[in-house]
C-alpha cells in the first residue's frame, strides 16, 4: 500500500494552495520518499503534487518520473515559472480526475524556464519542452489550486461529469 492517499475530485484539498518548502529538514525528506513511493505504486502515474496527497501540510513540492523503466526520478521544490513560449495542444490526464475516463487537450506553453530547489535547498534553473514543459505546467498548477479541468469551458466540464456519472451508474467504472 502507499502511504499517502491520492485525493479524487471534487474533493476541496486539490483547491489547497501549496506552501513554500524553507528549511529542509528530515520531515521534508520523509514527504518526498512517500510521495515517489506513492508515484511509483499508482500505474500510468507520470508525476505529483503534494496538493494531490493526503498529507496534513500540501508543501510546494512536486515528484516527477514518466520514464519507461521509471529510474529517471526529479523533484522540484518549491518551482517557478519565469518564462514561457510557444504553444501546444496535447491531451492530458491527472491521478486526481478520473484518470481512468478523462482525457482532454489543454492549451500549454510549448517551451518554459522553471526556477526550483531539489530535495536539499540547491537551486536550479531548467529550460523545459513539449511534454516535459506540459507536465511541469500541470504540476505547478496543482501547487496553486488548479486541476487541468479548470482550463475547459464550464459547458464541456459538465458534459465530461454527466458522462462519467452515467457510466458508473451502469457499473462499468473500473
Ligand atoms: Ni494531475
Amino acid at each position: 500500500m502507499p502511504p499517502l492517499k491520492i485525493l479524487q475530485y471534487p474533493d476541496k484539498g486539490l483547491k489547497r494552495v501549496s506552501i513554500p518548502v524553507v528549511n529542509f529538514d528530515e520531515s521534508i525528506q520523509k514527504v518526498i520518499d512517500d510521495m515517489f513511493e506513492t508515484h511509483y505504486a499508482t500505474p500510468n502515474c507520470a508525476a505529483l503534487a503534494a496538493t494531490q496527497l493526503n498529507l496534513e501540510i500540501p508543501w510546494r513540492i512536486t515528484v516527477i518520473d514518466y520514464s519507461a523503466n521509471k529510474d529517471q526520478p526529479l523533484c522540484l521544490v518549491n518551482p517557478q515559472i519565469i518564462h514561457r513560449e510557444g504553444e501546444q495542444n496535447e491531451y492530458e490526464g491527472c491521478m486526481s480526475v478520473f484518470p481512468q475516463h478523462i482525457h482532454e487537450k489543454v492549451k500549454r506553453a510549448m517551451k518554459i524556464t522553471v526556477q526550483y530547489q531539489d530535495r536539499y535547498g540547491t537551486p536550479h534553473e531548467i529550460e523545459a519542452e513539449g511534454y516535459f514543459a506540459k507536465c511541469i505546467q500541470h504540476e505547478v498548477d496543482h501547487l496553486d489550486g488548479h486541476v487541468f479541468l479548470d482550463h475547459l469551458h464550464k459547458i464541456k466540464i459538465d458534459r465530461i461529469l454527466r458522462k462519467i456519472k452515467k457510466v458508473q451508474r451502469q457499473g462499468k467504472n473500473s
